[in-house]
């Protein structure tokens, strides 16, 4: 990297630069690994993706396409999949394409998902352009599904006051010459903010915080400078989805919350974490490639800009309450017990507050015209 560079700059290299988090063999998931998600939990996860999927109108009289963004290990293709097949609503064909941009989360899930062949089409690629010509045919139409994938698409950190923008900057301590150092210095990196004309970012700060820590009577215990992650490349992150696929539905599931709940008195460094081993970082800027970095995902503006792209949003609910509302979902539940007992504690782990229940929320966009 040549210092100095953006938080986001530096966030793409360490979990996508040549020796980034996320391109190198080593585990990520699981107990082995930095963290969970709920698609290593149990394979009950996927099945109530596959509960949800099989119940849509849509895909009655339609074979199933599901395109999944990042990957990961392939938990939940697997288990999705599996689900899929084993459906009673679901007779006709059933197609998964996963995408990532990781060389080892495609390896790894094209190896998990070699027992699937003969049964469903399968295809685990890094961009649908390399998808054969029919199959990017039948991408129209198809439900989009991403697993905390969001969280891990790079931010910038902004400093908000009333007056003015500023961005996180990463140097080396050999260049830094200013006085006040940011969050997260390390040894050999340091931080600092600068003020910052980028529109992307002036937008966000009007549109997401400075309505909400109103800077003339800020939040109790919140300064009058606020400092908060923007997810700046999630609009085109999103255009892509939505251009390259033209989905019927799309569903992310992530931590994070409406805009208002991001600017808490109780973070006033914002949210950005880093993982490894199980462990939460306080100093990670010099293990550039080491560890997981991540941060609450901002849900307000993910319903912004899916309806800004012609898609009805519903209003983001809680993992719990969504797979639990879902019709027929009792009987359903009751048969998967019935065939494995272990789900049991799974489903406890997945729907309960004060597990992953009420962690994750879940946001569901549907192209207008398709009900
Ligand atoms: C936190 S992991 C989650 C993996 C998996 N969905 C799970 O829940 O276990 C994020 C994954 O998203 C992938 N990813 C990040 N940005 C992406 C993008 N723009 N397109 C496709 N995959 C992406 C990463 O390479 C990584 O495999």
């Amino acid at each position: 990297m040549n210092f100095p560079v953006t938080f986001l700059t530096y966030m793409q290299e360490a979990l996508y630069g040549p020796n980034g988090y996320y391109m190198v063999d080593r585990s990520r998931f699981g107990r082995v690994g930095d963290f969970y998600t709920s698609t290593q939990v149990s394979p009950l996860y996927g099945d109530l993706w596959a509960h949800f999927i099989a119940q849509r109108p849509e895909y009655r009289a339609s074979d199933i396409t599901v395109v999944e963004f990042g990957i990961g290990d392939g938990h939940l293709a697997e288990s999705l999949v599996e689900g899929l097949l084993r459906h009673p609503l679901v007779t006709q064909a059933v197609c998964y394409i996963g995408l990532d941009q990781s060389p080892t989360a495609l390896a790894r899930t094209r190896d998990r998902l070699q027992k699937l062949e003969g049964r469903a089409q399968v295809y685990v690629v890094h961009s649908v352009t390399e998808l054969p010509h029919e199959v990017r045919s039948r991408l129209p139409g198809a439900f989009v599904l991403g697993n905390e994938v969001l969280d891990a698409i790079p931010c910038e950190i902004l400093r908000v006051t009333n007056s003015e923008v500023s961005r996180l900057m990463v140097t080396t301590h050999a260049d830094w010459s200013g006085i006040a150092v940011g969050p997260y210095a390390g040894e050999k990196l340091v931080t600092y903010f600068e003020q910052t004309q980028d529109c992307s970012c002036l937008e966000y700060a009007n549109r997401y915080i400075r309505p909400v820590n109103d800077m003339d009577a800020p939040i109790e215990g919140v300064n009058d400078d606020v400092i908060a992650e923007a997810g700046v490349l999630l609009p085109q992150f999103l255009r892509h989805v939505h251009e390259t696929i033209q989905p019927a539905y799309i569903a992310f599931v992530d931590y994070g919350g409406f805009a208002e709940d991001l600017i808490a008195s109780d973070r006033p460094q914002g949210t950005l974490r880093a993982y490894r081993s199980h462990q939460l970082l306080d100093v990670f800027l010099d293990q550039t490639g080491e560890c997981d970095l991540t941060y609450d995902v901002n849900f307000t503006m993910l319903t912004d800009e899916l309806e800004r792209l012609g898609y009805d949003v519903v209003p983001p609910v809680r993992q719990g309450s969504f797979f639990m509302s879902l019709p027929d979902i009792h009987n359903f539940l009751s048969e998967r017990m019935k065939e494995d007992t272990k789900m049991a504690s799974a489903l406890k782990h997945l729907v309960l507050p004060g597990g992953l229940g009420d962690r994750f929320l879940i946001s569901i966009a549907q192209r207008k015209g398709e009900k």
